[in-house]
């Protein structure tokens, strides 16, 4: 060999072990970051765990608070608040009536006419609107001018199927899904905004002089005869439908619960007892917060960042406007210390609440054997390619984990409400069922929260006694329960039928 052909062998030697060496310290490199990562999401699987003793012992602290808020005002973080609604909804209301209803990413406006004892919803009509972001952060008149005028074009389209006897004021549901100190059903003020909603000029004012204000601005004739709250609203709407509807659960946006109390077991209430002895509670249990929970470092930042920081703790775990954005703290986490989607942080995964709940909840879903699903979206949202199947499968398990804690939690507080109601076992020889109207998009559309939520009940409380609770999917309940209640709020008195 000449002295030109052993010197190209040995570069060449030498080129193959350096690239063999590069390949092993590239796979040990990846694999040292896989186990990284793997340690992260073990680590959250970990804090995030949900045991039943866990679960039960959430649902005795929530317990514990609905005495002591409705003990006294400020008595606890969950505001108990009195809704001034103590008779629900008989079948005998009569008339047409009309609710708005405001509270999370969309509003709706409706019309509804009722046609008294055994005439039933004769007709009703709706229309969605979503809300521009500015609006939600802005100044009073701004949002209200807005929700008034979309109710002014909604009202111009009536049509002739519903019949305002001549000589009437419309009359206006206004399903208002905030926490609200009430002074009466058609009165009361905004304590806080919750779920994004920033405006302070209607924080402490009454809400529905502002809503009439806007409506008179547009030359709408129309009054507000109830105010309520979206639980409150599930709640008269699930009663029209089954008279043992006792409380109504919303997970969507926000979450929050609304039940049928004793009058006078609520010290706080200092009215006269109404003639049914009930009034419903609004619980705001969006807000409970216990050590108890499991709380990890991505719910402390989420909160630290939130508009409304050591507030709504609960909420910021278990509903839709948070769970999406947990997941992307958490593999961004993962981007960062394990180099996951590459060696520098795909930029749109640092964006905050890019990735939404619906995003996550269709990736959970996702049953392509290539986790397509999955796949598209970290390609759509987070401009992240060429994913591993390894990772998708990762993005997955994050959801997943996510998400159970989520609807574990939501049924331990619906566990505490049974415990306050005293239905979490069977009575000797009572034939008793117990059903709880559930609403919103996390809980309609997100299959696996809701049957996690709804096994997750039926292991806390036994096969046995869970046959005599019945969770019923209220659709769109709040609006037409708001509807009710304005009928049976009516100024003019032969709305409600002797029955
Ligand atoms: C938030 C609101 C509450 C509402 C819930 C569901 O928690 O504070 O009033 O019922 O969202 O929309």
């Amino acid at each position: 060999m000449g002295k030109v052909a052993v010197g190209l062998a040995v570069i060449g030697a030498a080129t193959v072990c350096a690239a063999a060496a590069l390949l092993v310290r590239h796979r040990m490199r990846s694999s040292a970051r896989w186990v990284r990562a793997m340690a992260i999401v073990a680590d959250l699987d970990e804090r995030c765990g949900t045991p039943l003793a866990k679960l039960r012992q959430v649902a005795d602290a929530m317990t514990v608070e609905m005495h002591a808020g409705l003990a006294s005002e400020g008595g606890s973080k969950l505001k108990m608040l009195i809704s001034y609604v103590d008779n629900l909804p008989t079948g005998n209301e009569k008339g047409l009536f009309y609710a708005l209803d405001l509270g999370g990413t969309n509003f709706r406006v409706l019309r509804v006419q009722l046609g008294g004892k055994d005439g039933g919803i004769v007709n009703q009509e709706f229309a969605e609107v979503s809300i521009p972001q500015d609006l939600m952060v802005g100044s009073s008149d701004t949002l209200f001018d807005y929700i008034a005028a979309e109710l002014a074009k909604f009202v111009a389209q009536e049509g002739e199927d519903f019949q305002l006897p001549p000589g009437r004021q419309r009359e206006l549901g206004f399903t208002f899904s905030f926490p609200v100190m009430q002074t009466s059903i058609d009165s009361g003020t905004l304590i806080k905004w919750t779920k994004g909603f920033n405006i302070e000029d209607v924080v402490g004012q009454d809400v529905v002089a502002e809503l009439t204000r806007a409506l008179e601005r547009q030359g709408l004739d129309m009054r507000v005869s109830a105010l309520v709250n979206d639980t409150v609203g599930t709640l008269a709407g699930g009663r029209y439908n089954n008279k043992d509807v006792v409380a109504a659960v919303i997970l969507g946006t926000g979450t929050n619960a609304a039940y049928v109390e004793r009058a006078h077991a609520i010290p706080k209430w200092h009215g006269l007892l109404p003639k049914s002895g009930e009034m419903v509670i609004n619980m705001e249990w969006g807000n409970f917060r216990s050590s108890h929970l499991p709380l990890t470092e991505y719910d402390h930042s989420l909160d630290a960042e939130s508009l409304n920081p050591g507030e709504q703790i609960f909420e910021k775990l278990i509903s839709g406007m948070y769970l999406g954005e947990i997941v992307r703290k958490v593999l961004c986490r993962i981007a960062e210390e394990a180099s996951l989607f590459g060696d520098t942080v795909p930029p749109k995964l640092k964006v905050p609440f890019i990735l939404r709940t619906p995003h996550t909840s269709a990736m959970h879903h996702d049953t392509s054997p290539d986790l397509k699903v999955v796949a598209d979206k970290l390609r759509d949202i987070l401009e992240i390619t060429n994913t591993s199947l390894k990772e998708r499968k990762l993005v997955v398990q994050l959801c997943n984990i996510v998400a159970t804690r989520g609807a574990r939690l939501a049924a331990a507080g619906i566990l505490g409400i049974l415990k306050k109601l005293g239905r979490e076992t069977l009575k000797n020889g009572e034939d008793q069922k117990t059903v709880i109207a559930l609403d919103g998009g996390l809980y309609e559309h997100y299959t696996e929260y809701r049957k996690c939520l709804e096994s997750t009940l039926t292991e806390l409380i036994g096969e046995k006694v869970s046959e005599s609770i019945v969770i019923e999917h209220s659709n769109d309940g709040s609006g037409i329960g708001a509807a009710f209640l304005a009928a049976s709020h009516s100024q003019y008195p032969d709305v409600e039928e002797s029955s």
